[in-house]
Order: C-alpha cells, then sequence, then structure tokens
C-alpha cells in the first residue's frame, strides 16, 4: 500500500511506501549538509525509529544528486552552540535498530558518502560517484570517515587479512579521489547498481528489513609499515602536508581503537584541522574558483555563444600548446603557420605529448589518435574562415599581432572571436586593426599551456559582455582556471611578477646570491625561485618584455640586462642565473655570475651586507601584495580571490598558504602595512616601491581584508 506525506517548505522529503521510509535531501544546488538540513534530518529521522510502522530507512537526494557533503562555508567560523552537523545525523542512525539503506544518484562526497557508510546498505545508479575529497579542503573525513571506510574495504576486499582493502581507502582518502558506480561496486562501497537508485534501495529495505550490517562492528588491521610507508609519501606537515598525516594517524587509531574512541580521536584531529591555516586557505580557494565564472556589471543575463571550432595562429610552442588544449576538449582546431620547419616540429611536438602520455598510462592509445587528428596544420587564413574563435599566438611584438589581427578580421566570418595570447601587450591597439573591437578577447595561457591551469581573460576596453561571457565559458570547457583581468601592461600576474623580480634583484645588489634568494622561496614553498623561473621562461624573453614595458617610476637592476648581453637566456642556453650541466634541469651556482652581481652592487655604491631569508621571503611576497592592492583599486582585477587563482595556478604560490592575497588577511593587513614602512625606512629603499597601495593602507586602518572587501573603493 502506497501512503505520502510530503512535508512544505523543508530541506527533507519524507515518504513513505510499504513501511519504507524515503529521507530525500532536498537543499539545492547540492543538498549540502548544513546545520539546519541536519536537524531537519535528524527530526525526520527520530520521528521515522519511533514509529512502528516502518521497518527500514532510506536516504535519497534530489537535485540530481546524493550531496555534495558537510556544508564548506559553515568551517569558515565556529558553529553557533547547539547546531546539529552531520555527525549528529549519523549518531542518530548508529543508535538505531532499524535497517538504512543509502540510495545514491549522482554524487554523494565527503560526509554524505560518511552517512551512506553508516548505513547497513549502499545501492548506487550508473552515474553514482563516491569520494571523501576532504583532503582537498586540507581536512580529513571528519563523521566517521577514517574508521568505516578502511573497515568496510577490509571487510570486502579478505585476501592478505584485509591489507589490500585498507591501502584502497588510505589511497582513496588521501588523493580525495572520487569512484564512479563500476568502481564502487568493484571496491566494496556499494553493494549493489541499478538504473533506479531510489526504487533498488526501496526493494532491499523491504527484503533487508530487520538486518543490520553496520560497519562499525566491523574490525580490522593495519601494518605499522603501511602507515609509516604512507606519512613518508605525502608532503611534510609544514608543506601542505597536515591534513595527510593527520588522517594517516586517524586509520591508525581506527585499527587500534575501539570503534568509538577511534571516533573521538578522529573527531579531535578533525577540530583541529578545521581551525587551521592550510585548511582554510583551502577552503578560501574552493570558493574563489566558484566564483571564476561571475561577473558583476553585466547588462543581462548574457548567454555565451557556442564553439564548436576553433583556431591558432603560429605553430611554435606556445600555439602548439593551446592546439592539444582544444584537443583535449573535444574542439576541433586547426593551426596556421607559414613556416613549413615550424609546422614540422610543432606535428612531431603534438604527436610526442600523446605518445608520451599513452605511454605514461594517462590516456588511451585511440583516444591520443583521436586527439592527435583532432589537430589539423593548414598554410592560409582562408582555410580557418569557419571557426567560431581563433587565438593568435605569435611572436610578441605588437607590430607583428597587429598584422596577424587586420588579417584575421579579413579572413574570419562576422561573428567570429578574436584572441590574443598576448602575455602583456595592449589588447585594445590590436582590437584597433578589426572592424569587430567588441569580439576582440585575451586568452593568455601559461606555458605549457597544455598543463598549467591558468588562463587570464583580458578584457579590453571594447570587449562585448557576450565575448567576454563566452571567454569565461570556454575557459571551462577547456578545463582552466579562467581570470578576468583588467587590459593593463602585464595583465593581473606579470604585473605582479615584475614587482617580485624587481625585489629579487633588489636582494642581489644588497647581498644575496641567486641560490640563496631561491632557496628562501623555495622554503616558502614556491617550487622554484624567482631566478630558477627566469632561466626557465628565458631570460631573454624577460628582458624583450622590458623593453616594451612603461617606464617604471622607480629605478631597475641591470643584472639580467648584462646576462643577456653575454647570450645566457638560461636553461635553452645552458647557463643564465645558473649553470645548467649537460642539458640538466638543476641548477648549478656560477661564482662567475656571483662576481657580476658584486660587480653591479660596487657600480651601484651599494655596500653588501649579509641578508637573512626572512628578509628575502618577506620583500619578495610583500611587494606581490602592495602591487595586488593595486591590481584590485586599479579594477584589473575583479576580486582579491582572482588574484589569489592566478598567483597559484600560473606562479607556483603555495596552495596551502591561499594566495597572496589570502596570505595578506591571515597576516593582518595592519602588520602588512607595519612591515612595508619598516621596509621603506632602510636605508636605500625605495619610497616610491614601498609606500602601501592605497587600498591596503585604507583596509589596515579600517580592520579589514581582501577577502571581504567588495566593490571599488571611491
Ligand atoms: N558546501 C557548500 N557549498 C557547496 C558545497 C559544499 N560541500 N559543494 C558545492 N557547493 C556550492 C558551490 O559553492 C556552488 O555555489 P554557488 O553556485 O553559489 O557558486 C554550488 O554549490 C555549485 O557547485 P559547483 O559549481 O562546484 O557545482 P558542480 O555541479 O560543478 O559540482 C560538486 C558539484 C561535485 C558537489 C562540487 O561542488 C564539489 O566537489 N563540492 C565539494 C565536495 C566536497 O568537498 N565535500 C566535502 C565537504 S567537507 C565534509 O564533508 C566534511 C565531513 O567529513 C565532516
Amino acid at each position: 500500500m502506497l501512503q505520502t506525506e510530503t512535508r512544505p517548505a523543508s530541506l527533507v522529503r519524507a515518504e513513505t511506501r510499504d513501511g519504507i521510509r524515503i529521507l530525500t535531501l532536498d537543499s539545492p544546488p547540492v543538498n549540502a549538509l548544513g546545520s539546519r538540513l541536519c536537524a531537519e534530518v535528524i527530526r525526520e529521522l527520530e520521528a521515522a525509529i519511533a514509529d512502528s510502522a516502518v521497518t527500514a530507512i532510506v536516504f535519497a537526494g534530489a537535485n540530481g544528486l546524493f550531496s555534495g557533503g558537510a556544508d564548506v562555508n559553515e568551517f569558515q567560523a565556529p558553529p553557533p552552540p547547539g547546531s546539529k552537523n552531520i555527525r549528529d545525523v549519523i549518531a542518530t542512525v548508529e543508535k538505531s535498530d532499524k535497517t538504512f539503506v543509502a540510495a545514491i544518484d549522482g554524487n554523494a562526497l565527503g560526509g554524505a558518502l560518511e552517512l551512506a557508510l553508516a548505513c547497513d546498505y549502499r545501492v548506487g545508479s550508473n552515474n553514482a560517484r563516491v569520494g571523501l575529497p576532504e583532503i582537498l579542503l586540507g581536512l580529513l573525513p571528519g563523521a566517521g570517515g577514517t574508521q568505516r571506510l578502511p573497515r568496510l574495504l577490509s571487510a570486502r576486499n579478505p585476501m592478505n587479512n584485509g591489507l589490500a582493502g585498507v591501502q584502497m581507502a588510505l589511497d582513496m582518502m588521501l588523493k580525495g579521489e572520487s569512484k564512479n558506480a563500476t568502481q564502487a561496486k568493484g571496491m566494496g562501497i556499494l553493494d549493489d547498481v541499478a538504473l533506479g537508485a531510489v526504487e533498488r534501495a526501496v526493494e532491499l529495505a523491504k527484503t533487508k528489513a530487520g538486518t543490520k550490517a553496520r560497519v562499525s562492528r566491523f574490525t580490522f588491521i593495519v601494518l605499522p609499515s603501511m602507515t609509516a610507508m604512507a606519512h613518508g609519501m605525502v608532503p611534510p606537515e609544514e608543506r601542505g602536508g597536515l591534513a595527510a598525516h593527520k588522517l594517516i594517524d586517524a586509520v591508525e587509531a581506527a585499527s587500534e581503537m575501539e570503534f568509538k574512541y577511534g571516533l573521538a580521536h578522529e573527531r579531535r584531529l578533525f577540530e583541529e584541522l578545521v581551525r587551521s591555516g592550510p585548511a582554510q586557505a583551502a577552503i578560501h580557494l574552493f570558493f574563489a574558483e566558484r566564483e571564476l565564472g561571475k561577473i558583476p556589471n553585466l547588462a543581462g543575463d548574457v548567454k555565451p555563444k557556442e564553439i564548436k571550432s576553433a583556431a591558432v595562429v603560429g605553430a611554435g610552442t606556445m600555439g602548439t600548446g593551446i592546439a592539444m588544449v582544444f584537443a583535449n576538449a573535444g574542439i576541433p582546431v586547426s593551426v596556421i603557420d607559414v613556416n613549413p620547419e615550424q609546422v614540422e616540429r610543432g606535428r612531431a611536438n603534438i604527436a610526442s605529448t600523446y605518445e608520451g602520455q599513452v605511454k605514461k598510462g594517462r590516456i588511451a592509445a585511440d583516444v591520443a589518435k583521436a586527439r592527435t587528428e583532432g589537430v589539423k596544420f593548414v598554410g592560409d587564413y582562408a582555410a580557418i574562415a569557419d571557426v567560431d574563435v581563433v587565438i593568435e599566438a605569435v611572436f610578441e611584438s605588437m607590430k607583428v599581432k597587429k598584422e596577424v589581427f587586420a588579417a584575421l578580421d579579413k579572413a574570419l566570418k562576422p561573428g567570429a572571436i578574436l584572441a590574443s595570447n598576448t602575455s602583456t601587450l595592449d589588447i585594445d591597439e590590436m582590437a584597433s586593426m578589426t572592424s569587430r573591437p567588441g569580439q576582440v578577447v585575451g586568452l593568455h595561457f601559461f606555458a605549457p599551456a597544455n598543463i598549467m591551469q591558468l588562463l587570464e581573460i583580458v578584457r579590453g576596453k571594447s570587449t562585448s559582455d557576450e565575448t567576454l561571457v563566452t571567454a569565461t565559458a570556454l575557459a571551462k570547457r577547456l578545463r582552466k582556471k579562467g581570470v578576468v583581468s583588467g587590459n593593463a601592461f602585464g595583465f593581473i600576474g606579470n604585473r605582479m611578477l615584475f614587482d617580485y623580480i624587481r625585489e629579487a634583484n633588489f636582494l642581489l645588489e644588497e647581498g644575496a646570491t641567486p641560490m640563496q634568494i631561491d632557496g628562501a622561496m623555495k622554503d616558502f614553498g614556491f617550487p622554484m625561485g624567482p631566478f630558477g623561473m627566469s632561466d626557465l621562461s628565458g631570460i631573454d624573453v624577460f628582458y624583450k618584455i622590458s623593453l616594451e614595458a612603461p617606464k617604471a617610476p622607480y629605478r631597475t637592476s641591470e643584472i639580467a640586462a648584462r646576462l643577456y648581453e653575454q647570450g645566457r637566456y638560461g636553461q635553452k642556453t645552458g647557463k643564465g642565473f645558473f649553470i645548467y650541466e649537460d642539458g640538466k634541469r638543476e641548477p648549478v651556482e656560477d661564482p662567475g655570475v656571483n662576481d657580476l652581481i658584486a660587480a653591479e652592487s660596487k657600480r651601484l655604491g651599494i655596500k653588501r651586507r649579509r641578508i637573512k631569508d626572512e628578509e628575502i621571503v618577506e620583500r619578495c611576497i610583500y611587494a606581490l601584495i602592495n602591487e595586488g592592492a593595486r591590481i584590485i583599486e586599479d579594477g584589473i582585477a575583479q576580486r582579491s580571490s582572482d588574484i589569489d587563482l592566478v598567483y597559484l595556478n600560473g606562479y607556483g604560490f603555495p596552495a596551502y598558504r591561499g594566495g597572496p592575497m589570502f596570505f595578506a588577511d591571515q597576516t593582518g593587513l595592519h602588520d602588512v602595512v607595519r612591515t612595508l614602512k619598516s621596509i621603506a625606512a632602510q636605508p636605500g629603499s625605495d619610497l616610491g616601491v614601498w609606500t602601501p597601495a592605497p587600498l591596503l593602507a585604507r583596509l589596515a586602518h579600517q580592520g579589514q581584508t581582501f577577502s571581504a572587501f567588495k566593490g571599488q573603493p571611491k
């Protein structure tokens, strides 16, 4: 007999079918398990448990998924006293004698999978995805995941005393990877996969009503050598590995302690983590990424244009890299270049990249073939007349780029978007060569384009809202983090980079060496220091960009120019700030460069001194922050979190520090300003450089943060 009772305006829908109570989580967009939803679930659960006519309870989710897990917003501040959370829901389930089944349609992540693991049975639909991604937020699964997943997988994979299952659980939690329905069933997380998860769960609940299969009652073992190995494979605690080490500790506790004590231990570790700097940084970045597509002040509901085909001008390293980005996203792309040798090199580069990926097992051979064939090489503009978007990736010279834009405008169909991959130059000047400035935009990919996640989307003065929205949607399709930037020299990233590099060079003149500076910045968490990066990108490239840059209002260092004059362009010539022996990438200190630097100090009349690593980090990072503040104030970046994403995804800023602007917020803007002033007061420091940006000074004075700052100052 079918009985339905739906309660209005609730985040949980309750329905009873043949004695089975179905509780459907319904809190758009992702049924996040926030305090209100959890309180309602507990109320519904208590009613169902007390109802003797209910024999089993099924959890399900509306809005196309089971649930995205705990509400991450609630981790940004301590919870109000008495508020409920997913742990309270699970405790209510665990206490009950009824049978519970989770019906997983779509994602069940974090706390949502933990709820499912607390049930007796789990059924997924074909599109189910389950995972414990807490580690990606600098956390560990804190609602029993570290206790139940190893127990379950150890029991379901009994060979070798269940150790293989424990290893699977550890891997899954340490990587934060989610598993699809087939994988989850194979591992034993799901008991069954069916077309309609809810219907199958109800069926199962009927046949299993009265039986219990609580994971909490299983036991398992973990070998000390396994956890020792796991500790050895994750980064050190102070370098982004804090959550990973605590997660391993929690699993160890699960094997050693009685369930309830293990759970309490996990909870304590979770509470420690949720307040930690790395977790707050990761949570900041989670929301920063979700802000990306939001462009303020658009004229109405602007829809993106459909992009079905693309072209790239220039078959150099950048051009072919960009072409591969399109091929990877399944968008047919043509590369146009008139130089046959360049075309051959480009073709070979693409083929070898995909072959390499097949060898490493990253993609299947047929995928590699389809992607390689997805890139066509053509010799003239007529062949790309019908594409929807073209990206110019030619030599970084305004003269050349203007010629290309004029030719593209003539050749391409009306409506096609013309984009430039310039890293610094004026988009408006290029747009002025066309009859369609509204359809001109910057799409600045970072090298290697097929690997780096960042894409700066540069909005010219005439770029239409439709073009901008199309570029943002395209970035998502290309699986890039598309950050909108104003059209200012260097956009967001390189504009800040100039300040960072300037400071690193001044530090050289004052007494530091390239090796010391790179070491200090690597200790801070960058994968490479400013001079290793200059050598990798090419000192010649930096030098040529500096020729096109607007004149700085302060003196600039000439050390890089001296190296350029000597033909020391970096890794490509085997010598730059460092020496690279026999084509190796490992930098070796060059005493000759240290002498050259000392000679520069002498020429400038600077008395060299011993510089501490802390000063190096402070000056390089604070230079970034001060310029970042100007960038927000000038409206070049839409929000401070965009700057953080640029620095993280384009320049290697350590994720566990959240980006330069978040780092400044965590330090306290008042302290940042005080330090800027103390640097400015040092003899020889250029006051123009270190004067706090007006926005920074104002926010510091108001006790505010960059994150909380919305809108442009008046
Ligand atoms: N908490 C709060 N908000 C969330 C959320 C969560 N767990 N998951 C997603 N959202 C919000 C997003 O911020 C976004 O909001 P907006 O529209 O206002 O910008 C909206 O939901 C849609 O998110 P996406 O744009 O990411 O939507 P997708 O459809 O692309 O992806 C998803 C959906 C796969 C669920 C993805 O959002 C996701 O991976 N979410 C995070 C999952 C996660 O990390 N869960 C663990 C939480 S921590 C936890 O559970 C702790 C526990 O162990 C105690």
